[in-house]
Parts: structure tokens; C-alpha cells; sequence
């Protein structure tokens, strides 16, 4: 498979080390300093472009690729409000599309474990709420995976109707605490809490590889594939 790496920080490496690792091949590296260069992505060079970059530069990333028919796996948080525009954009170019808030299968897991848990707890009085701690550099809050964490919860929890990225005193409002300590990858908590005792469902990622891993696989799954995937697809949950 040849690959194009848009975004070439700690996920960008990550990635093109178990690429190499895998056997595949690089076609070309876009960062920072050659942004320009993504329009030379195209289908006759590149099978698929993995997309790790920021929230202020996914969007335009993404839609050039997609524009080229160049199928993308994008993993950057912090632009979701535009995503039904990528979807119209994808379907559009008749390429493909797929998007995780988080690559990794623990966390897959995990999402659906929250959402058998919140259904569980309907009516039963626990008052629920999520604590999420990612590394110093990290651009967005909360995290994109505490969002789908909590879009879970209120969607299977009728106590919830919305979060907020704050404490609070509302008890319709979910919140959302993010917390920045140098070199976390990512820990995600969710609590309920009555007056008797606490449950809490924890994750915690011990490096990045295995968002790399998951990000190489959607990659390897997308190869030819025409729509808009998401994990549910790659894992068959
Ligand atoms: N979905 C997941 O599983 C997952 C996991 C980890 C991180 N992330 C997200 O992935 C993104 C990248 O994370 P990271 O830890 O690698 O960040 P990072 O800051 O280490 O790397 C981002 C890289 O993108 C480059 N960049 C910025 N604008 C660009 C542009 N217009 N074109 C090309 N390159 C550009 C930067 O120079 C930098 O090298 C973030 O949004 C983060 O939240 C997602």
C-alpha cells in the first residue's frame, strides 16, 4: 500500500514507523513547512493519505485529498462541526472516508462499554461525569474522545441532556473535566456517583502506538473502498 502522511508530528512518526514496519511504502510526507505540497497527492501516486494534523488545518487537509479522489483516514480533532460537509464532499468525488475520534481498539471498546453501562444506570439515581487528561500540547478541550464518551452516555442515559466542558451544577448537564499533565497520552473516566458509593469505567492509553496501529488499519481497509467508514465498520462491532 502506498501511503500519504499529511501531518508529520508524534502520530505522523508514529504511523510511518509501523507503515515501514508493515511493509508499505511512503509517497510523499506534507508538515508544516510544505503544506502546498498535498495537491501533488493523487490517486496515480498514493493508494490512501492518513491525515493527523490539527484542528484549524483537518478540514482543508481532508477536502483537498478527497478532491484529488484520494481516499482519506483522518484521525485530527477539533473540527467534527464540518463533518457532514466532508461526507457531502466524499460522496461528491465517489472516493472514500473514514474517521475516528480515537484509532485505538481499547477505547473502541471502551465506547461501547460506556454505552451499556449509562443504560444500566438509567433511573437508578447515580449522578454521572467524566474526567478526561491528555499531554500539555494537546490544541483542543475536551479531548474528541471524551465528546463520543459523551454523546454514549446522553444518548443511552436519560439523567443527561447535554455536556459541558466545566464543573456544574446542573444535574441535566454532563461535565467534562479536561486536564493537561505533561506526556499523558490519553486517560478518560467516566464516574457515577450516588450517596452510598461509585462506579468508574477508566481508560487509560499507555503510548500512542496503538492509535498508530488502529490508524494503519483503517488505512489498509480503506485501499479501493468508495463511502464513509468509522471503527464500527473496521472492527465489526
Ligand atoms: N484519533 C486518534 O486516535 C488520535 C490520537 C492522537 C491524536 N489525535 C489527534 O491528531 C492530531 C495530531 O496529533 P499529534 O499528537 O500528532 O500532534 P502534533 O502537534 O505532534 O503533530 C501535528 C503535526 O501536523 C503538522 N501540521 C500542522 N498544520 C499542518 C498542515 N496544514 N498541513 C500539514 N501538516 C500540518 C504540524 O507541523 C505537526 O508536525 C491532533 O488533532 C490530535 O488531537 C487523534
Amino acid at each position: 500500500m502506498k501511503v500519504g502522511l499529511v501531518g508529520y508530528g508524534k502520530m505522523g512518526q508514529a504511523i510511518e514507523k509501523i507503515l515501514l514496519d508493515s511493509g508499505h511504502t511512503i509517497s510523499k510526507i506534507v508538515n508544516i513547512d510544505n503544506t502546498e505540497e498535498i495537491g501533488e497527492i493523487t490517486p496515480e501516486n498514493t493508494d490512501v493519505v492518513i491525515e493527523f494534523t490539527a484542528p484549524e488545518s483537518a478540514l482543508d487537509n481532508i477536502k483537498s485529498c478527497l478532491t484529488n479522489k484520494v481516499p482519506v483516514v483522518s484521525g485530527s480533532t477539533g473540527w467534527l462541526e464540518h463533518y457532514s460537509e466532508v461526507v457531502d464532499l466524499c460522496n461528491q468525488q465517489g472516493t472514500g472516508f473514514f474517521y475516528a475520534s480515537n484509532y485505538s481498539l481499547g477505547v473502541n471498546i471502551f465506547f461501547k462499554l460506556n454505552e451499556q453501562l449509562a443504560k444500566m444506570m438509567n433511573g437508578l439515581g447515580y449522578d454521572s461525569s467524566m474526567l478526561e487528561i491528555h499531554h500539555t500540547q494537546k490544541l483542543d478541550a475536551p479531548s474528541g474522545t471524551a465528546i463520543t464518551l459523551a454523546e454514549g452516555l446522553i444518548a443511552n442515559n436519560e439523567a443527561k441532556s447535554n455536556w459541558v466542558n466545566k464543573p456544574s451544577d446542573n444535574p441535566k448537564e454532563l461535565e467534562i473535566i479536561s486536564e493537561r499533565v505533561d506526556s499523558v497520552p490519553g486517560t478518560h473516566d467516566v464516574t457515577y456517583s450516588s450517596e452510598v458509593d461509585t462506579i468508574k469505567i477508566s481508560h487509560v492509553a499507555h503510548s500512542r502506538e496503538g492509535f498508530a496501529q488502529g490508524a494503519v488499519r483503517a488505512a489498509e481497509f480503506m485501499v479501493g473502498k468508495v463511502g464513509v467508514y468509522s471503527m464500527d465498520d473496521l472492527l465489526n462491532f
